[in-house]
């Protein structure tokens, strides 16, 4: 059977072929991935629900339990019997607005397993499972059904029994700092509770990521240790204690595993996108990928404030000169923060006073926005909730229909509160505290990027929950933070080790978009004389931990579909030459290929420009000098290129001499290799421009 992929262009090859093969019998049903590599089996073993996952024979998942339990109701726990699969393939190809790359195949064997109580009142849980060659996707999917209308889940069973042995990259969950810890390098053995992505390499060099994709109308799933390299699914909470309030009929998002030989494929799997829906948007070219500079950096060294109490940084005359800078440079886009009512005093603790329409005296917000169009740039509008999201909720639409009328396209979001710490105010007034990635906020983050749709507005979200690639049916959800961002290098005590970028690519990017914040050129800003006497500078031990070159390569390496520029416009004026690759590089791709890496090592990342022909790699390292080589055989065969290097000088290193810089130029060919010395902390940017055309 053919079916007739929704908006994609004619030119796509798009075959699905659907086989369904009904099945009965209490046997362990298996599926493979298409290339056969990756087996997954389900049984009712014991009368529970069990799966367990191969690759190439090797264990990834042991066998593990699914299954849920629901409040006051028989759950999904035991007493079962696997009753049937159908089995289904499907290959198609869609094609992304915007992004990494421009054609998504998916390509995976699927089966859908019933599970039915053999014992007390019928009740039917289904789990849908799909193999792809590079890993596996499963979710409940429990339907409308005369025992299980309302529910309240109080537990999802899914385990993961793990490789015994590995070691994965994690940060802790359900704590005070949300996803914003540095990652720790530990076995398996020695974690507690982690966030998801949690990646881990097996003792065989096999690598694998566990997440989830597509959370929507659910609670996010952490993974807690709860035997011996067995994790299972810990669901945030909302503030009464039950995870989930559902019904029937409801799926689950999918649980995820990214598998691979090595670490570099890992940063090359689609899953997590092909596990969403696709776009409910439709036309969405109102959303430009680009870059932006803002009046941000200067608050986070303390050379200004968000409030008008200090030096306040959103005052027309600043926002303007932010303006004239972004438009002398061909940005697209300036954030201004601190703008709006709500900043003076102690933001974190009253978020209940911010007034997203209305601007300080000092700020004209109509003046700055007309500014901005005339000058071809637009102003990016920013909401800080503080956490206080009824707050915001009651003031959303309104704000979103002035940011409209005024021309701006794009809200950077702010939710600064300690995690279970997002305050809601219930249908009976009465204040209730709920965690960033349980029910509640799922639905609000959401709610949030479909109100702004419907404005044309897109969403870049600070202090979110984590991505599992909504972005595929909300491509206005253009970015996020959700992991330690460079913001740390100005007053995080200790900053980002050289090491944390190493091992970002590998982990919190495998859920998507973050909105780093490369690009800061001076990067001990807080060895500067202090502003004002009575604003002193951060402690000096903040600082970036990486030489210029590396913050140049960020730009290629950290995708997001919209990259700011950091750093104050007077420290991109003293190195124009540095500067020049920012202002060269896109921030959307037709396609993208990790080309080497080792997790918090290493990694070498090359993609082509989604407009042109032009290809840029971006390498970077950790504390350790390294040579890197990139063949360049992504490059047209026969064609000659100029390659524009932006590299480690011979003494560059992030502590003594990190402005060591070596800006050359060259002609390659495919069948080059490049060589790339870094230092410690180091990194290297290229562009690669066809030579006169040829
Ligand atoms: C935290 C965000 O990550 C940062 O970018 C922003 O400047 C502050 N909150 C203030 O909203
Ligand atoms: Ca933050």
């Amino acid at each position: 059977m053919k079916l007739v992929i929704g908006n994609l262009a004619a030119r796509i090859a798009a075959l699905c072929v659907l086989v369904c093969a009904p099945f009965s019998a209490a046997a362990d049903v298996t599926v493979a991935s298409p290339d056969g590599a990756v087996v997954v089996t389900l049984s009712d073993a014991g009368g529970e629900a069990n799966y367990s996952v191969t690759f190439h024979g090797e264990s990834v998942v042991g066998r593990s339990r699914l299954g849920m339990l629901f409040k006051d109701r028989e759950g999904f726990d035991r007493d079962l019997r696997l009753v049937s699969a159908r089995k289904a393939s499907s290959d198609t190809t869609w094609e992304q607005p915007w992004g990494e790359r421009r054609y998504v195949r998916n390509r995976y064997n699927e089966t859908l397993v019933e599970f039915a109580s053999v014992n007390g009142p019928s009740r039917r849980m289904n789990v849908r499972v799909r193999a792809y060659d590079d890993g596996v996707g499963f979710r409940y999917e429990i339907p409308k059904q005369k025992n299980i209308g309302k529910v309240n889940i109080i537990d999802e069973l899914t385990e993961f029994a793990l490789p015994h042995g590995s070691t994965a990259w994690w940060i802790p969950a359900r704590s005070w700092n949300r996803y914003e810890y540095l990652y720790k390098t530990t076995d398996i053995s020695e974690i507690i509770e982690a966030h998801t992505p949690m990646t881990l390499r097996a003792p065989t060099g096999m690598h694998m990521s566990i997440h989830e994709a597509a959370l929507v109308n659910y609670s996010g799933m952490a993974l807690k240790q709860s035997a011996a390299d067995r994790f299972k699914a810990d669901l945030a909470p909302w503030d009464d204690g039950i995870l989930v309030k559902t019904q029937t009929p409801f799926v689950t998002p999918w649980r995820t595993i990214e598998i691979s030989k090595n670490a570099v494929g890992l940063l090359n799997s689609d899953l997590i996108l092909n596990l969403n829906e696709p776009n409910k948007l439709g036309d969405v070219s109102w959303f430009k990928p680009g870059k932006y500079v803002g009046i941000w950096w200067a608050m986070h060294i303390r050379d200004r404030t968000w409030g008008h109490e200090g030096i306040h940084g959103a005052t027309t005359a600043e926002a303007k000169r932010y303006i004239d800078f972004a438009a002398k440079y061909g940005f697209d886009g300036v954030l201004v923060e601190g703008w709006n009512v709500g900043w003076d005093g102690d933001w974190f603790d009253n978020g209940d006073l911010f007034n997203f329409t209305k601007a300080f005296p000092d700020y004209d917000l109509k003046a700055v926005t007309d500014y901005a169009c005339k000058k071809g740039v637009r102003i990016i509008g920013h909401n800080e909730t503080s956490g206080a999201v009824t707050n915001y909720e009651k003031q959303m639409g309104a704000a979103f229909d002035l940011y409209k009328r005024l021309g701006i396209r794009m809200v950077k979001t702010g939710y600064v509160a300690n995690g279970g710490q997002i305050e809601r105010i219930d249908q009976k007034g009465i204040r209730r505290y709920e965690y960033h990635d349980g029910q509640f906020m799922v639905g609000h983050y959401l709610r949030v990027v479909q109100e702004a749709a419907k404005r044309y507005i897109s969403i870049d979200t600070h202090e979110p929950v984590k991505d599992t690639g909504l972005r595929r049916t909300y491509p206005n959800w253009v970015s996020r933070e959700g992991a330690r961002g460079q913001e740390y290098n100005a007053w995080g005590v200790p900053p980002n080790p050289p090491e944390h970028v190493a091992i970002l690519p590998f982990t919190r990017m495998l859920s998507g978009p973050m909105d780093y914040t490369p690009g800061i050129f001076d990067l001990e800003p807080n060895k500067r004389p202090p502003a004002r006497s009575d604003m002193p500078r951060n402690d000096p031990r903040s600082r970036v931990e990486s030489t210029l070159a590396q913050q140049l390569a960020l730009y290629v390496v950290l995708y997001s579909p919209i990259q700011m520029a950091a750093d104050l416009p007077e420290n991109y004026e003293k190195r124009p030459k540095a500067f020049q690759f920012i202002l060269d590089v896109p921030t959307d791709w037709s396609e993208s290929r990790a080309l080497n890496g080792e997790v918090g090592d290493f990694v070498t990342i090359a993609r082509k420009a989604r407009h042109g022909e032009d290809w840029y790699v971006g390498a970077i390292t950790d504390e350790n000098a390294r040579t890197l080589k990139a063949p360049l055989d992504f490059l047209d065969a026969g064609r000659i290129y100029k390659a524009e290097i932006y590299r480690d000088g011979p003494k560059a290193d992030w502590k003594t001499n990190p402005y060591d810089i070596v800006i050359e130029n060259r002609e390659v060919r495919s069948t080059d290799t490049l060589v790339l010395p870094l230092g410690p902390g180091g990194g290297a940017a290229i562009r690669f421009t066809p030579a006169n055309g040829k």
